[in-house]
């Protein structure tokens, strides 16, 4: 298939692209991304490399219809897997404004673009965040009605309902899909694996918020890229598919696993204010990705945070170049004297 993916240059496009080119040989894949803090070029040089006349680069804005359309003219794309997005719900709080004009203005200008061109294959990468908090017990499926909690999640939210206008008024074949909690290697270190990770092997403080019983369910990128490409090739137009990684931890967990794999003490987590809105526990069921896709997760969270946290430890170069300047900003705006 010839692609037009966006966010590529992001954690999971850009190892959505790698899988793509290399369980495809026929895939063509143009790469629009805007290049935020979050996109970085270095997570794809070595696959770049790898597949010559396979891959182009545009640094694109999906909020800018010309340009999308252009991009799909001149390609002859058939299929756009979008990634674009802001996504760290931290920063939402901080500032909405970018996320309802990429998240929403932006895929609703990528989706008439796509639409003027006429493709036959559209994924729209969206997440667990939209069905909003679980109390102890259940899990979000696909008909859970959507509650977001956060300016983040409240974004993805509007973009799933303008894919689902999209379909049922212009019958345009649009699939949604919604994951929860990815880690893996490449993966801004504004998250909590990476974060915590980082700061453990510099003895830095571990702040983990509110009382650290929040839970979330952990999925290996990997495992989210392979789902996108089972729904990319045989979802059913017009559905929205969820996809789990049976790895429900709460936060706590996650961090006294990550202090074992470093040998750091468990005193250097201190527990600090709340999130604002923050969702306590999510879950998913995915029977309808297993059943219609084929879709099952593949590494238990143990084994994939290992080769995970091993990535980092073997990438200081990556972890170099996108911990200077306007990270640190970010990290003392938010944590200020909290870390
Ligand atoms: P990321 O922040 O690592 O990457 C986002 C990418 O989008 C960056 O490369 C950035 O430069 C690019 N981008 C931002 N605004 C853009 C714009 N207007 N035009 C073009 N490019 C733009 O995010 P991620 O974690 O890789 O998430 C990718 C997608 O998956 C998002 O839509 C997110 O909502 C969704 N998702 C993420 C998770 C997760 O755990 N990270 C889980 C479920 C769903
Ligand atoms: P995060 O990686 O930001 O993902 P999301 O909020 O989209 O689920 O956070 C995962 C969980 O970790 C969430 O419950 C918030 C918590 N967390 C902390 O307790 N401290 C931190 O410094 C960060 C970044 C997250």
């Amino acid at each position: 298939m010839r692609l037009l993916v966006t966010g590529g240059c992001g954690f999971i496009g850009s190892n959505f692209i790698r899988m793509a080119l290399r369980d495809d040989p026929e895939s063509f894949i143009c790469n629009a991304d805007k290049l935020t803090y979050a996109g970085n070029p270095a997570n794809l040089a070595r696959t770049v490399k790898e597949h010559p006349g396979r891959y182009v680069f545009a640094k694109a804005d999906i909020a800018d219809h010309d340009t999308m359309l252009r991009l799909l003219e001149e390609h002859s794309l058939d299929g756009v897997v979008n990634f674009a997005a802001e996504s760290h719900v931290d920063r939402s709080i901080i500032d909405p404004a970018p996320f309802i004009r990429t998240n929403v203005l932006g895929a609703q200008t990528l989706l008439a673009a796509a639409s003027k061109h006429g493709v036959s294959r559209y994924v729209h990468v969206s997440t667990d965040e939209v069905y909003g908090s679980l109390g102890e017990k259940g899990a979000f499926s696909e008909t859970t009605p959507l509650a977001p909690n956060s300016p983040y999640s409240a974004s993805k939210a509007a973009a799933d309902l303008i894919c689902r206008a999209w379909h049922k008024t212009y019958a345009f074949p649009v699939i949604v899909t919604r994951c929860s909690n990815n880690y893996g290697p490449c993966q801004f270190p504004e998250k909590l694996i990476p974060f915590m990770y980082l700061r453990a092997m510099r003895d830095e403080s571990l702040p983990l918020y509110g009382d650290g019983g929040n839970v979330r369910d952990w999925i290996h990128v990997e495992d989210h890229c392979r789902g996108i490409l089972l729904a990319l090739l045989k979802g059913r137009p017009g559905a929205v598919y969820n996809f789990g990684g049976n790895a429900e931890r709460d936060n706590l967990a996650v961090v006294r696993e990550i202090l074992r794999f470093c040998g750091k003490p468990e005193s250097l987590v201190r527990f600090v204010a709340d999130r604002p809105g923050h969702d306590r526990r999510y879950a998913m069921e995915y029977s309808l990705a297993a059943e219609e896709l084929g879709f099952s997760p593949s590494r238990s969270f143990e084994e994939g945070l290992g080769q995970t946290l091993r990535w980092y430890a073997d990438n200081p170069e990556w972890v170099r170049g996108v911990t200077s300047g306007a990270y640190l900003s970010f990290i003392q705006e938010w944590y200020g004297d909290k870390v």
